[in-house]
């Protein structure tokens, strides 16, 4: 059966929307560990983690509760070397976020005298800090009436509107943006900005939402949630070989610093070209896929040929402490079990 048309439009009934929507929130909110706090610098590590990660693998490891334990607060973070803070970050990828967090603390407290601004505006000027993540700060730290749009929001401001324009071009988000400034329960921002995010994560889902029990089907616009946000063709991936150098000395792993800048800071296995390595046999093959890129990587027994420019070798034999990208780590621990080092 088609879904009838919803008769309120969300906009024009704000505040029965709201308080339907805050219902809901009252009994179905989860108890996250963010949610517990109103310290802008923990909120910041919450969101600027759940960026790329999603909420289900940082409550499982308990990522955010161990970043904190070793960074409390910005004094600390803001004099640890890198190697500490790619080390704490490992795993959770796209290590840029970490050193901007690292910068963002510096900036603080040398151009705000340590305290956090509260508007959304100024948080932008920090380093890796959008309009998502400067709104949430806003919003959740401070209570400023501050819009975020996230992912899930988007989704559920595109349904609420039946927005057929592409979510990530500038006409859709203009109109998302300024729906989630129109909604927003400026005497609540806090607690609204979150119902709103909870119910994308969990009714409002992209593939089978649950529109029967949904808390603001009367005011929902939309008759094929599923189709939308509207969204541009998927980028595709691009497969990409590596050719890299497995080599023991002295019971020490030969590695190499990475100077290339996805993985500066990082210790790698030596990579050269294909031409370099067509005299050798690869003892093994590994896949792996990073942003938008499939590897397939090629391993090869022997001391890598003469030093590449800027290059340094290093015979490593403690692992655990260095910063080493997810893919490598799993590769060398794989290797090292089975040559039994
Ligand atoms: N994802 C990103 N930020 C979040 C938050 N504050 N709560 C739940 N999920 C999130």
């Amino acid at each position: 059966m088609e879904k009838p048309l919803a008769r309120n439009h969300p906009v024009e009934n704000k505040r029965a929307f709201r308080k339907a929507l805050l219902k809901w929130f009252q009994t179905n909110a989860k108890s996250y560990p963010w949610r517990k706090t109103s310290d802008p610098w923990s909120i910041l590590v919450s969101e600027i983690m759940l960026q790329q990660t999603t909420v289900a693998s940082v409550l499982a490891n308990r990522r955010f509760e161990k970043f904190l334990k070793q960074f409390p607060d910005i004094e600390t973070i803001a004099t640890a070397p890198e190697e500490t803070i790619l080390r704490a970050w490992e795993g959770l990828g796209y290590y840029n976020r970490v050193r901007n967090l690292q910068k963002t603390a510096r900036a603080v407290l040398h151009d705000f005298e340590g305290q956090f601004p509260s508007d959304a505006e100024t948080l932008q000027t920090l380093p890796g800090i959008g309009r998502y993540t400067a709104g949430a700060v806003s919003s959740f730290a401070f209570n400023h009436p501050a819009p975020i749009v996230d992912g899930n929001i988007a989704r559920v401001i595109s349904r609420l509107l039946n927005c057929q324009k592409e979510v990530d071009s500038t006409a859709g988000q203009k109109i998302i943006w300024q729906t989630a400034a129109e909604l927003l329960d400026a005497s609540k921002p806090r607690l609204f900005n979150s119902a709103l995010m909870e119910l994308g994560q969990t009714l409002c889902s992209p593939k089978s939402p649950g529109c029967l029990i949904c808390p603001v089907r009367d005011y929902c616009q939309t008759r094929s949630p599923e189709s939308l946000p509207v969204k541009k063709p998927r980028k595709k991936f691009v497969q990409v070989d590596e050719h890299a150098f497995f080599w023991i000395e002295k019971n020490k792993l030969l590695l190499s610093k990475g100077q290339d800048s996805r993985r500066q800071g990082f210790w790698k296995l030596p990579l050269r070209s294909p031409e370099q390595c067509a005299h050798l046999e690869p003892i093994s093959q590994h896949r792996y896929t990073i942003t938008h890129h499939k590897v397939t990587l090629y391993l090869y027994h022997a001391k890598p040929p003469r030093l590449l420019g800027g290059e340094k070798y290093h015979l490593i034999s403690r692992l655990p402490d260095l910063p080493i990208a997810t893919p490598v780590r799993k590769i060398l621990a794989a290797k090292t079990i089975e040559l039994g080092l």
